[in-house]
């Protein structure tokens, strides 16, 4: 009996990815290593599969809602990293006020959200992130946000790009003045997360129901001074103490990253999906691009709530997929020069030179490939050899390895050259741009 085998397909909102994508996905990943670098970050890694308390009370309603959580078979509750923010808090942590402040560390990780996959929206996705931990001025703040310029800038997405910023603590001065609980805060501030996203009545009606129509009016007006001087916000907040602080300040945070040539534009209505921010708040915009390609703040409480001595922080993550999108749509990189040497054997019993000519270009550096598949004709090698982007090919023939001269073409030019056997590395690395 013969039986159809059904084609297995990735989970929704999995990806494989391809060789071009990686190709352009490890040149912003190293463009974005190098601006963390450059400003004295170190890398860490923690695990992908955490506690699932980790993240529990943590992270705020959306990003709980949307986490791969599971039993093992030790029946503990686990969760894959939705963020890695709350990891790098619980290393610190532990270390116990061992490490000499400020720290910066950063990472490179994938990260998991059960989302509704839409247009850059992935269950599985890439963020690079860097985490300043032990400094509570405004300058360490301006620094995570010129982090986060920085990498827009590297990957050729400097023209385009801004910073929205905020100080998420404008609306919660607000809230406390009005004696809102913390846990309708949290409501409150995951529909004002919403704005943009969803229909402003939408989110009126909203936290209408949560703190009433008046005092909701009030919070949305913030949203009509975007992209305003934070003095013009002075007025609104004069009533509540902790926002006025707040407006303080978020001018000190903008007059910083003005200063050294950011293109910012405060969003008073800003506040994050996450619950642990205490301060400054901001996301990486690039414009014609609809949604954020990185975010971060300052979470001055969480190290303190994994049992860590009290510790301001402040961070940013980058969503490295869709810096990636944006550099791609753009063209940034350009097309691909062509690159190596294959070799082309003329008859089969020749495959073991090809073999040995190839280690050898590969031992001195030059990429190299040989025909494995046999049974093929030359002009198919030469065919499979242009369609990979090899820049030359040898054509192995006997003639050529009793001679001591390889017939070597070259695929950009057509020329075809006759190069010794001594000369041929020196040859192909006169010609080639690479080495490895
Ligand atoms: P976040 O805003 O949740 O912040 O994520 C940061 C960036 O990751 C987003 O701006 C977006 O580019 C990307 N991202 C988020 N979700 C997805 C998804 N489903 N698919 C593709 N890309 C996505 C954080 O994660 C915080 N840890 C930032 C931070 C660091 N705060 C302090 N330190």
């Amino acid at each position: 009996m013969t039986r159809t085998l059904m084609p297995i397909r990735t989970l929704r909102g999995f990806r494989d990815l391809l060789p071009d994508y990686m190709e352009d996905f490890r040149w912003v990943e190293s463009r974005v290593r190098s601006v963390f670098e450059r400003a004295g970050y170190r890398e860490v890694l923690t695990p992908t599969v955490e506690p699932f308390e980790l993240y529990e009370e943590k992270e705020g309603e959306q990003v709980e809602q949307s986490m791969f959580v599971f039993e093992d078979k030790g029946g503990r509750r686990v969760a894959l990293r939705p963020e890695l923010t709350a990891s790098v808090a619980r290393l610190f942590a532990s270390t116990m006020g061992e490490l000499k402040l400020p720290v910066k560390w950063y990472y490179v990780a994938n990260m998991f959200r059960y989302e509704e996959p839409q247009k850059m929206r992935y269950r599985e996705f890439w963020q690079a992130g860097a985490e300043l931990i032990g400094a509570s001025t405004p300058e360490s703040d301006a620094e995570i946000v010129a982090l986060g310029w920085d990498s827009m800038r590297e990957v050729g997405l400097g023209d385009g790009a801004f910073i929205r910023l905020n100080n998420v603590m404008i609306v919660r001065g607000m809230l406390d003045s009005w004696g809102v609980p913390r846990d309708v805060q949290e409501r409150v501030l995951t529909w004002m997360d919403k704005l943009g996203k969803v229909s402003e009545s939408e989110v009126e009606a909203g936290i209408s129901e949560l703190i009433g129509r008046d005092r909701t009016r009030e919070l949305l007006g913030l949203a009509e001074l975007e992209g305003k001087d934070p003095s013009e916000l002075e007025s609104l907040v004069e009533r509540y103490p902790k926002s006025r602080e707040a407006l303080e300040n978020l001018e000190l945070v903008y007059e910083a990253v003005k200063a050294v040539g950011i293109r910012v534009r405060i969003t008073p209505a800003l506040v994050r999906g996450l619950a642990y921010y205490t301060g400054t708040v901001f996301e990486v915009f690039v414009e014609n691009v609809p949604y954020a390609l990185g975010g971060g703040g300052r979470y001055d409480n969480l190290i303190a709530e994994y049992g860590g001595p009290s510790t301001p922080a402040t961070g940013l993550s980058l969503g490295l997929d869709r810096i990636v999108e944006a550099v791609r749509e753009r063209g940034i990189r350009g097309p691909r020069s062509r690159d190596g040497v294959y070799i082309a054997v003329v008859s089969e019993d020749l495959r073991v030179r090809a073999f040995a000519l190839a280690q050898r270009l590969r031992y001195e550096g030059i990429r190299s490939d040989f025909e494995l598949r046999g049974g093929r004709s030359l002009s198919k090698q030469a065919e499979y050899a242009d369609k990979l982007g090899w820049r030359f090919v040898i054509f192995l023939g006997r003639r050529e390895v009793e001679k001591g001269v390889y017939v070597v073409k070259d695929l950009e030019s057509w020329e075809q050259h006759e190069v010794p056997e001594a000369e041929l590395v020196n040859f192909l690395k006169s010609k080639l741009t690479s080495s490895l």
